[in-house]
């Protein structure tokens, strides 16, 4: 079902008149909602989880017993460090390591701890959405790894990459299973953006997480203690916050699935009954019938058949990959090709 009246312009300026006293109006994420819950399938961007607390929630979702992700990740950049250091800095040229969605950078944090044992010449360039992400980062590297140059970009990863030295080695990182938010499709554009930021030689470093037991999977995206579930209906109250809606959020539950057949893990806000929400801001209503959803979020599983192909189809080379010892996890290490070779 989709909305039943809609009267926003298309560059979604129009206001009631009180919102006088409100924040103003971010234009993209409103153009996204308005477009996303009036698809016949309702559909948010995982993107706009992280506001502050959003970001807050997600550091609560990193420290679950479900959530192997960050720790076998985190295990991996701390055991092998010494070797990544090896494949970021290989030799004395300086490097600028540009991490896409960093977060507060706890993980990144080890690699950079090796990477100064190595004597490296680097400048950690991270980049969110979420100023309140990176100022935790920026506080986490001050108290532990004091002198390591940060430079943090608040940016968007589809639109923004921070300024380089052409004399100066690329290395983009992309940890935390970031790349399985989007489709095939989406992920091989955005690798490819990643490629044209990249010059021959420059190398991606991605954290990508491995098919395996689909109830481990599964766990991962419900955990018990309800910190998903809260993490993922956190977004009807930065809907209710910044675009004056009504959400009832008792009328909403969270809903994850797991298939071993596409790899994917998804989750999805699931109305509880027919009902009508309100947007004072945007003065639009949207409908939802009995259990209609919103699908706010896919996490792709990856083999590691999939993931050479993926390297393949956006212009990198297979250099390494280290996984843990269930194999549950991989962080693997791509050269930028000379395509005009
Ligand atoms: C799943 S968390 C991972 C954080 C960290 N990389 C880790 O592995 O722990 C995703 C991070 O990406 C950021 N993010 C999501 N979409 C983004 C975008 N389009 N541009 C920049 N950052 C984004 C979020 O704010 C969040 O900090």
């Amino acid at each position: 079902m989709s909305r039943v009246r809609y009267h926003v312009s298309s560059s979604v300026a129009s206001r009631t008149s009180d919102d006088a006293t409100d924040e103003p109006l971010d234009e993209a994420f409103a153009r996204a909602v308005v477009e996303g819950l009036s698809a016949p399938q309702k559909a948010l961007s995982s993107a706009w989880f992280y506001d502050d607390e959003g970001s807050r929630l997600f550091q609560e979702i990193m420290a679950l017993d479900s959530y192997y992700l960050t720790r076998t990740e985190h295990a991996i950049l701390r055991s092998r460090g010494y070797e990544l250091a090896r494949r970021i800095a290989p030799d004395a040229r300086p490097v600028d390591l540009i991490e896409l969605g960093s977060g507060d950078g706890e993980k990144t944090l080890s690699l950079c701890e090796a990477l100064a044992r190595r004597g490296a010449q680097c400048v950690f360039k991270p980049m969110d959405i979420s100023s309140h992400a990176l100022e935790q980062l920026s506080q986490r590297f001050a108290e532990h790894l004091p002198g390591f140059p940060v430079q943090p970009l608040c940016g968007d990863y589809f639109l923004n990459w921070p300024a380089t030295d052409p004399g100066r080695r690329q290395v983009a990182m992309f940890l935390g299973s970031n790349l399985g938010n989007q489709t095939h499709d989406g992920a091989i554009a955005l690798l490819r953006r990643m490629r044209a930021h990249l010059r021959p030689g420059d190398a991606l470093v991605l954290g990508l997480d491995l098919k395996k037991d689909p109830h481990v999977i599964r766990a991962a995206y419900d955990d018990p203690e309800g910190v998903t579930a809260r993490f993922n209906m956190n977004l009807l109250t930065r809907l209710n916050r910044e675009l004056g809606m009504d959400f009832d959020l008792d009328q909403f539950s969270h809903y994850a699935t797991y298939s071993p057949l596409d790899g994917a893990a998804r989750s999805f806000l699931v109305s509880r009954r027919r009902q009508i929400v309100h947007s004072r801001r945007l003065a639009c209503d949207f409908a939802f019938q009995a259990g209609e959803t919103i699908y706010t979020e896919q996490s792709q599983k990856y083999s590691q058949g999939m993931i050479d192909t993926m390297a393949r189809e956006s212009g990198f080379d297979v250099q390494c990959h280290f996984t843990d010892e269930r194999g549950w996890y991989t962080v693997v290490v791509w050269q930028a090709v000379d395509t005009a070779a």
